[in-house]
């Protein structure tokens, strides 16, 4: 849990809707998909006002590159400058970046560019800001098992944990996706337990802190009972001082 109450220690979001908001204006897609770096940005510096200890954001999934190659290339670029341009700011922040994903089969230059805005935020501690870019829950669950049977480790729930993408954080307390569609799309499937979900029909470039606290808001009237009764979860909660 966060330091202030109510709000989530761990926040993770499917940046989805960059497209179709684009389109209603009559662009090309790729204009919704910079718009939303910019949503991104507004949404990072909501988090570090608000405490939130992490965000982890869905950028680009391990489907996404059965786009057309012309997307798919604009939003290669559109990360390399995103970041070029960001990271100054991002350190001052005090937000730390993490990319999460396969790094193989990215081109040398968006390798670097994630390698360099890594070390660059390395010191920072206020935010951690995890980029799942060629990502897929369904790849981090085999990768790590792969490594893991590589070294003839056992396979257990802790070992697997330790080897996947988001081992440096715990889990995520509230799951967001925005564009209207409910389902997960291949984000966090292990990670992912016991999140609460939260759905918005906000276009991802639309989302903003408005939308961000209406959703903290959400997760702050939920029960989490992680399997328990709620007779026992209201039984743990520390009592109110008399008087
Ligand atoms: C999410 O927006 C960003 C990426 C998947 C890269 P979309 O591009 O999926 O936007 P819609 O869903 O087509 O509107
Ligand atoms: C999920 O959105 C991936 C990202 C936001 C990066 P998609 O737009 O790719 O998901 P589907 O295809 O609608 O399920
Ligand atoms: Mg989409």
């Amino acid at each position: 849990m966060s330091k202030n109450p109510g709000v989530p220690h761990h926040i993770a979001i499917v940046m989805d809707g960059n497209g179709r908001w684009a389109t209603r204006r009559f662009l090309p897609r790729l204009a919704g998909h910079k718009q939303g770096v910019d949503s991104l940005r507004r949404c990072a510096r909501a988090c570090v006002d608000r405490g939130v200890g992490v965000l982890t954001v869905f950028a680009f999934s391990s489907e996404n590159w059965n786009r057309p190659a012309d997307e798919v290339s604009g939003l290669m670029e559109l990360l390399a400058k995103a970041l070029a341009r960001e990271v100054p700011q991002l350190k001052k922040d005090g937000v730390r970046l993490h990319f999460v994903g396969e790094r193989a089969t990215l081109s040398s230059k968006v390798r670097e560019g994630l390698a360099q805005a890594e070390a660059a935020t390395a010191e920072n501690t206020r935010l951690v800001l995890n980029v799942c870019f060629n990502y897929g829950g369904r790849w981090d669950i085999a990768q790590a098992a792969a490594v893991l049977a590589s070294r003839g480790e056992p396979i257990t729930e802790a070992s697997l944990n330790a080897t996947m993408g988001l081992a440096h954080v715990a889990d995520p307390d509230l799951v967001i996706r925005t564009g209207g569609e409910m389902r997960i799309s291949n984000f966090l499937l292990w990670q992912a337990a016991y999140s609460e979900f939260y759905f918005s029909d906000r276009l991802w470039p639309d989302f903003d802190e408005s939308a961000l606290d209406e959703a903290i808001a959400a997760f702050a009237s939920r029960e989490r009972r992680f399997g328990k009764t709620s007779e026992q979860i209201l039984a743990a909660q520390p009592q109110p001082m008399p008087g």
